[in-house]
């Protein structure tokens, strides 16, 4: 055996990446692709170096305590790692990174995307042709709200809501507000042309469409609960391409049975892949696969942001997104 580090990886990867993590480590691959349990999880720590884990492994503190603890890095592929028990990696002595801004565009299109799908009708209009009850033209066909020139309200203001304000401004001439609580410097806010307001319950109260950035966190559970549905416009979408758990998803189906606001695009869910059944049967909702960084070229590309936070820190050095 050469003196190379092994890696264990929880999920099958994109061809190139499980190529180069062959190069560089002693890789063992998920070849079957199921993810893996607590008890997985803990064989990989004990036995490898490092994980190169993602957002479909809980790594919690029981996972964690687990006796001899080898694994010395997890690599997350992925930005968000509410999946990761961070003080427990840190209390074990173990380092957590992230792969930020390589999927910053392409989740900021699946947010524009699911914007103008629910919008739009897209869904309930392709289900239709599909079916064959597409009749043909007609005027008041399938008539959606009209995205362009509308007001679109950011939770968060971080990379991926940056991108979707300047999609916002200069695509579809939309007036962008939001709330974070560490807002970017004036002059960046300045030049995406946005507006800051003090709270989230007056971004929600403003906006046409409502899109969420912010992480999960203890804090950000159930942001968007049945109070805040109640003060968006019965006019209004939410749309989540962060994580599930920032919306209560029992207040949001209730929200659009009563019609509270006008509909939601949803590609993260608070029990994925589960969701509830009701939301399958609501034609003002439209359901994507948590697809935001689904693309052959971003799903390598943070495959390879993986694979160079792990040679940093084998090499002793500091691996460049080290969250903890
Ligand atoms: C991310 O990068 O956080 C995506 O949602 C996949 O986990």
């Amino acid at each position: 055996m050469s003196g190379r580090s092994r890696v264990a990886v929880t999920r099958r990867l994109p061809a190139a990446v499980e190529e180069q993590l062959a190069r560089e480590f002693d890789a063992q691959l998920n070849r079957d692709d199921r993810p893996l349990e607590a008890a997985g999880l803990q064989q990989a720590l004990r036995t490898a170096d490092g994980l190169l884990c993602t957002v479909t492994d809980r790594i919690s503190a029981e996972v964690l305590a687990v006796e001899p603890l080898q694994a010395r890095i997890l690599a997350n592929f992925g930005v968000g790692f509410n999946h990761i028990d961070l003080a427990a990696a840190r209390t074990r002595g173990v380092v957590v990174t992230n792969t930020p801004e390589v999927l910053t565009e392409d989740t900021a299109d699946d947010a524009f995307m699911l914007m103008l799908m629910v919008a739009r009708r897209a869904g309930e209009g392709e289900r239709q042709v599909r079916a064959g009850a597409w009749t043909g033209w007609r005027p008041t066909h399938l008539l959606g709200t009209k995205v362009s020139g509308k007001t679109l309200g950011l939770v968060g203001m971080g990379r991926i809501a940056r991108a979707v304000a300047r999609r916002a401004r200069l695509g579809f001439g939309m007036r962008v507000l939001f709330h974070d609580p560490v807002p970017p410097p004036p002059e960046v806010v300045g030049e995406l042309g946005a507006t800051a307001r003090p709270s989230v319950d007056d971004v929600v109260r403003e906006a046409d469409f409502v899109s969420l950035h912010c992480p999960a966190t203890p804090e950000t559970r159930h942001l968007i609960d049945a109070r805040r549905l109640k003060l968006m416009k019965p006019g209004a979408f939410l749309i989540n391409t962060a994580r599930g758990d920032v919306v209560d998803e029992q207040a949001l189906v209730a929200a659009l049975k009563a019609r509270t606001i006008a509909g939601a695009g949803l590609d993260v869910y608070e029990r994925e892949p589960a969701m509830s059944p009701e939301l399958r049967t609501m034609e003002n909702v439209v359901l994507l696969p948590h697809l935001g960084s689904a693309t052959q070229e971003t799903r390598v590309a943070m495959g390879m942001r993986a694979i160079e936070n792990l040679k940093a820190f084998f090499s002793g050095a500091p691996p460049r997104d080290r969250v903890a």
